[in-house]
């Protein structure tokens, strides 16, 4: 198989547009912001670490996502509004496997927002950038079995349930399943087209 062309990152991710929402690099001062995400019992009630105490542990997050960003290894975007640049959000591609052209999709909203169509505007930003400039042909991600909201955004965006994972995740002194599911990029084109 011949070799295919990988994106060329400069020194921050590249800002990607949508109608309502920008979403681009991490700045220390999306911690606040950050916070009422990540320390919200509701938002995590279904994510992978608990819920954050304080907002020094939404600038570690910064701070790691910077790490992870310069290490190529994980590529988390902040969510902004257009109007207004305030942080509503996070979408990440994260284990990537360039050799394999996969990634795994993550986000999380402020539930402020929730129910408005902007996870679905996020993603498919997430997804053409994926699909699109980095060249890669599979994403992935990782849902528990009751979150309805997550599956109903992946399931839009033509993502397929591939597996149970069971006793997977330990979280919050519980052990939890996963629902596997997977998307391709000729697929998605598809969907995109009609
Ligand atoms: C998962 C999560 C991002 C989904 O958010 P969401 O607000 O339900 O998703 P969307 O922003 O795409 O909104 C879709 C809903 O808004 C409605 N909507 C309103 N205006 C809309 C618009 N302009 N465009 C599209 N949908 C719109 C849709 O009808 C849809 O309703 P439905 O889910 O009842 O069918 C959110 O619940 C969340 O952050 N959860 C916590 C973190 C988490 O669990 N992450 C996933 C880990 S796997």
């Amino acid at each position: 198989m011949k070799p295919f062309p990988t994106f060329e990152w400069g020194s921050e991710l590249p800002k990607l547009k949508g109608e309502r929402l920008v979403l681009r690099h991490l700045k220390a001062s999306d911690a606040g912001d950050l916070f009422a995400i990540f320390g919200d019992p509701e938002v995590i009630r279904y994510w992978s670490s608990p819920a954050q105490k304080t907002q020094t542990e939404s600038l570690e997050l910064i701070n790691e996502a910077h790490k992870h960003f310069v290490a190529r290894t994980m590529f988390e975007w902040g969510a902004v509004l257009r109007e207004t640049d305030r942080l509503i959000g996070t979408f990440t591609l994260l284990n990537v496997d360039i050799a394999h052209r996969r990634a795994e999709v993550g986000y999380a909203l402020n539930q402020e927002f929730w129910g408005g169509g902007y996870a679905t505007e996020g993603l498919e930003l997430l997804i053409g950038f994926a699909f699109g400039p980095m060249n890669l042909h599979r994403l992935e991600a990782d849902v528990h079995p009751d979150n309805e909201g997550s599956f109903r955004l992946l399931e839009r965006q033509g993502f397929v349930r591939e597996g149970y994972l069971r006793e997977r995740w330990f979280h919050l002194g519980r052990i939890e399943d996963g629902v596997f599911l997977g998307l391709l990029r000729p697929d998605w084109i598809k969907l995109k087209e009609v």
